[in-house]
């Protein structure tokens, strides 16, 4: 509930003059605390950051590095989804086995994991020699 309030409520301050598209996401680090981000857009597109790099931003610069939960929210049809960036931003700081709930505003919503959401992940386990 934590969660969902904190990405409901950053979202409206999503700043989105291009696609008028605002999404609130929340993470819950390890530490119990709870980051939240928007999307940020830019006249320059590809500038435009979203709401889940954002929240992993605060909680970095918080000083948490490990994600237990993240819930993501925006006012579409059907569960937004993070974008293929995002689920590689989440994977530095969140284990396969993370919750991440996706939610619209209208109630609907689907909760599954990051390992669903990026099978085959790229990881340092790729870069050490065998
Ligand atoms: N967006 C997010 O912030 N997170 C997502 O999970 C999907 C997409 C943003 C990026 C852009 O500002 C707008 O939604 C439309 O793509």
């Amino acid at each position: 509930m934590a969660l969902l309030k904190a990405a409901t409520d950053v979202r409206e301050r999503a700043y989105v003059p291009y696609s008028n598209f605002k999404v609130g996401a929340a993470i819950r680090a390890a530490s119990g605390a709870i980051y939240a981000g928007c999307n940020v857009e830019n006249v320059a597109y590809p500038e435009g950051t979203c709401a889940e790099a954002g929240a992993i931003a605060a909680m970095v610069a918080a000083g948490d590095t490990e994600i237990a939960e993240v819930l993501v929210i925006a006012d579409g049809p059907v569960p937004v989804s993070p974008c293929g960036g995002c689920r590689q931003k989440l994977a530095e700081f969140a284990s396969g086995d993370v919750r991440i709930t996706m939610a619209t505003l209208s109630g609907k919503s689907r909760t599954t994991t990051l390992a669903e959401l990026l099978p085959g992940a790229f990881g340092t386990d790729h870069m050490e020699e065998g």
